[in-house]
Order: C-alpha cells, then sequence, then structure tokens
C-alpha cells in the first residue's frame, strides 16, 4: 500500500484529497497546525512545517513514499505580505529538502494560478488566451511571489535528487458545501461570483471543484515516476465560471484583454489544462453547470 503524507489536511482541498487518495487504495498520514484533517487518515500529526526540525521529523516518523505539500497561507493579502512570503517559501522549502534527504520517491507541491500575474495594480495583459504553462510568470504581490518560489525551490530539488517531482496551479477550488451555498475562499457565495462578473473576473473566472483537484492530484502521484522531473500543471475545470463567454465578459472588467480575449468563445476558460490532458490523460469531470445548488 503507498503512504502518503499530506501537509496541510485540515484545509479545502486538503480534506478532499484525503477522502480521495484514501479511496484510491493510499494510506494516508495528514499533517497540519489545526484539527479537520478528515478521520479517514490513517494518522493525523499536528505539526508546523516552517520549522525545519518538524519537517524532517515528521517524515522520518513516517518514512512516506509520497508527500502532497498543500500547507501554506493560501489566500492572498489574508496575513502581512512579509508573513504569506515567509511562511510559504519556507513550508516549500523544509517539505522538499526533507522529502529529499530522507527518501521520499514522489512530491507534489501545491502552486497557483496568481503566478501568471493577473490583477497587477500597474495592469497586466495577456500574452495570449487560453494561458498554458508556457505563459511567463509574473508575480506581483507576496502570495503569487511566494508560490513562484515554490515551484522554483521544487525544480531545484528535481534537479538534485532522486526524489520525482511536480507542482500542480490549481484554479480557484470549489468546496461541495461552496456548491450548496456556503461562501467561498473570497467570501462570496459561486451564486454571487456568478452573478457579478467583477467579482470572479479579477481571476479571469477561473474554478475548479475540489474533488476534480484532488483527482488530478491523485492521477498525477501515479504517473510521477514516468514524467520528467519538475514539471509544472495547471488543473482548472473545463468551462468558465461565467454565465457568458469570456470573450464578452473578460474586456469588460480586464480591457487589456479584449484581443486575446477573442478565441475565449462559448463555455472556454481562461486557462487551459490541456497539458495535464496530454501527458496524465485528466480532465476534470465537474461543472457550476451541475454542481450548483440553486436555493
Ligand atoms: N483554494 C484555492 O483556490 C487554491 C488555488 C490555487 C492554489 N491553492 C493552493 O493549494 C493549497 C491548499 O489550499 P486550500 O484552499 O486547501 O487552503 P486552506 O487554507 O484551506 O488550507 C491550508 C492548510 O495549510 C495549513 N497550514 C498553514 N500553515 C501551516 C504550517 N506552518 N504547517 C502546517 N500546516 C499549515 C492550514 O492550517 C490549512 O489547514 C495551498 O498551497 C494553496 O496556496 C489553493
Amino acid at each position: 500500500m503507498t503512504r502518503t503524507l499530506v501537509t496541510g489536511s485540515a484545509g479545502r482541498l486538503g480534506r478532499s484529497l484525503v477522502t480521495t487518495l484514501v479511496q484510491a487504495g493510499h494510506e494516508v498520514i495528514g499533517v497540519d497546525v489545526t484539527a479537520g484533517t478528515p478521520d479517514e487518515a490513517a494518522a493525523v500529526l499536528p505539526a508546523d512545517l516552517t520549522d525545519l526540525g518538524e519537517a524532517y521529523d515528521v517524515l522520518t516518523r513516517f518514512r512516506p513514499d509520497v508527500v502532497v505539500h498543500l500547507a501554506a497561507i493560501a489566500t492572498p493579502f489574508s496575513r502581512t505580505d512579509g508573513v504569506t512570503f515567509r511562511t510559504n517559501t519556507e513550508l516549500a522549502f523544509n517539505v522538499c529538502a526533507a522529502a529529499s534527504a530522507t527518501g521520499v520517491g514522489r512530491v507534489v507541491v501545491a502552486s497557483s494560478p496568481t503566478v501568471i500575474g493577473y490583477g497587477a495594480p500597474a495592469g497586466w495583459t495577456p500574452d495570449y488566451l487560453p494561458i498554458d504553462e508556457d505563459h511567463p510568470p509574473r508575480p506581483w504581490n507576496s502570495y503569487s511571489l511566494s508560490k513562484l518560489v515554490a515551484e522554483q525551490t521544487m525544480a531545484a530539488f528535481a534537479r538534485c535528487s532522486d526524489t520525482r517531482f511536480a507542482a500542480v496551479r490549481p484554479c480557484f477550488v470549489v468546496a461541495p458545501e461552496e456548491w450548496a451555498g456556503a461562501p467561498t475562499q473570497s467570501g462570496h457565495t459561486i451564486a454571487e461570483r456568478l452573478d457579478r462578473p467583477e467579482i470572479a473576473g479579477v481571476s479571469l473566472f477561473n474554478y475548479i471543484d475540489a474533488r476534480d483537484a484532488s483527482d488530478m492530484i491523485s492521477v498525477l502521484v501515479d504517473k510521477l515516476p514516468g514524467l520528467p522531473n519538475g514539471e509544472v500543471f495547471f488543473a482548472g475545470a473545463a468551462d468558465a465560471l461565467a454565465r457568458d463567454p469570456l470573450a464578452d465578459l473578460l474586456p469588460a472588467v480586464m480591457p487589456a484583454t479584449r484581443a486575446a480575449a477573442i478565441h475565449l468563445t462559448g463555455t472556454r476558460p481562461a486557462f487551459t489544462s490541456a497539458k495535464a490532458e496530454r501527458m496524465l490523460g485528466w480532465t476534470a469531470k465537474r461543472s457550476w453547470r451541475t454542481e450548483l445548488e440553486i436555493g
């Protein structure tokens, strides 16, 4: 049985991932600073992984085959800039370093589409749409910068160790309770994000169901040994979180996207997961059109 350690196991994505991995036959160890890891986990250990010693302790205690590193300050501007940058970069370094040194076979690191730089106060124009992994990153705040550093940290360890690494950029993660009306991480409900395009437009109307994101990570973990080391993947829904085509909506909220957005007809999203489909055989199954509970 594959033993998989999930950091940030009490979080929005972590809770879903623990369930998905257990259903896929993994023995899952949950590590988080707070309680909330699902009961399906075989073991749960509270630990602050910004402490390198704690990261080594956790990995030498459990000796996992796989680490999925989700722990982070996950919402931009939810803490001071310095704390967000320091926490997320230390977490990525400590987990990658300890996993590599203790012989973990496979490591997946959570990054973010925000590395691309949309929403920059000085303006942002995409080189092209839909955005894929070749689009240049242009982070402009401490969160997106910390996530780019996390990707670079993952890539650095991929160059110098036997561990297989990859990073995932999940789109705006929607947990099952949020389809039922609970507020999302932005504080708005999904219905509000659909009704007021200026809210979701800031992040280019991207989203993914938490269970789809978890499936993607589960597939990536399986395929990692056969992939080039240090790959980065977007993971998003196959459509946009919008009632109208982004060719119309995006220029209305972000005029600099006008030229590139003409390709986003129908339900096409602004981020493509074509690389994950090509290299992993994964596509998202769920859409807001089928998941949203209209109350
Ligand atoms: N939610 C999204 O829309 C989204 C989008 C793109 C990327 N991501 C990334 O995916 C990952 C998971 O996101 P989420 O939405 O589940 O976030 P979340 O805030 O719900 O969960 C993060 C978890 O990490 C834990 N954590 C924070 N600091 C820690 C530390 N020092 N040691 C141990 N645990 C710590 C928190 O207690 C929390 O349970 C994050 O890395 C986030 O940046 C999330």
